[in-house]
């Protein structure tokens, strides 16, 4: 399918999602978001996807949501068609595992989409940030709640009150992303991290995702139920057969997914 403000490539089980507005820094509009979006949901039905990746270019990420587009909105428009609400969901359906590349800006909406993913993977240039407070507003996509859950509150009060941008050093010291890589090496970096995922059973990929985002979800006690019961359901399916079968043999297991 050919999108107006994206380009998605799926090679070898990943999905490459790349946002392509580079006049405005990929600022997240409502066309940006719907396709996503689509584009999401389309990867998740596609037995020829296994990981996905969401990606911008080397100067940015994401610089926000689109200013221009939300400038003369009234609290009406925005209330009533709840800016944000559906096409920012459409991430947190997805069942398949979400890295976000980050390489440049991750602004606003941007470091706000970046967080939804499952995991950060950026390059030595990426600067992160939620600077609503510059344009008088607070953050609409989860930044308030995300980023205080993944970097504590102190640091998260900073980043809001201030408006100030975060390097990725800063970034991979407070657990923001999972790791950093010299920015002309990002997505060569990230497509292996996702193959090494995509080698792995789907069944159980899709579960080790739900458990840990249960975490975010729970109390401690609720999750580690729910992750124990889910453990032990996983003994009902063939890949764990065929998971600890291969351990015993000494070879490589065989996944089929069920
Ligand atoms: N929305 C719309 N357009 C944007 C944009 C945004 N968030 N960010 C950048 N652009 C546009 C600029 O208007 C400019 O377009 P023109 O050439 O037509 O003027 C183009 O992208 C290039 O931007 P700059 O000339 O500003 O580039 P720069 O290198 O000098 O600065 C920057 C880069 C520091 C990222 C700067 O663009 C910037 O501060 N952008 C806004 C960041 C921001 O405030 N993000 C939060 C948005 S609100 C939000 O996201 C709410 C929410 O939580 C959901």
């Amino acid at each position: 399918m050919a999108y107006e403000t994206l380009i998605v490539e799926i090679e070898d089980y990943v999905a490459l999602i790349r946002l392509n507005r580079p006049d405005a820094l990929n600022a997240l509009n409502s066309k940006l978001l719907s396709e996503l979006a689509t584009a999401l949901h389309a990867a998740d039905a596609d037995d020829a996807v296994r990981c996905i990746i969401i990606t911008g270019s080397e100067k940015a990420f994401a610089a926000g949501a689109d200013i221009k587009e939300m400038s003369q909105k009234s609290f009406v428009d925005m209330f009533s068609s709840d800016f944000f609400a559906g096409d920012s969901d459409a991430i947190l359906r997805t069942r398949k595992p979400i890295i976000a590349a980050v390489s440049g800006y991750a602004l606003g909406g941007g470091c706000e989409l970046a967080m939804a993913c499952d995991f950060i993977i950026c390059s030595d240039t990426a600067k992160f940030g939620q600077p609503e407070i510059n344009l008088g507003v607070v953050a609409g996509i989860g930044g308030t709640q995300r980023l205080t859950r993944f970097v504590g509150k102190s640091k998260s009060m900073d980043m809001h009150l201030t408006g100030r941008f975060m390097d990725a050093a800063e970034a991979e010291r407070c657990g923001l992303v999972s790791r950093v890589v010299p920015a002309k090496d990002l997505l060569t970096e990230v497509k292996k991290v996702a193959a090494k995922i995509a080698e792995k059973s789907m069944l159980t990929t899709m579960v080790v995702k739900e458990c840990v985002n249960r975490s975010y979800e729970t109390t401690l006690r609720e999750g580690i139920l729910f992750e124990r019961r889910v453990f032990h359901a996983l003994f009902a399916t063939e890949d764990q057969k065929e998971g600890m079968a291969a351990f015993l043999e000494k070879r490589q297991p065989q996944f089929r997914d069920r």
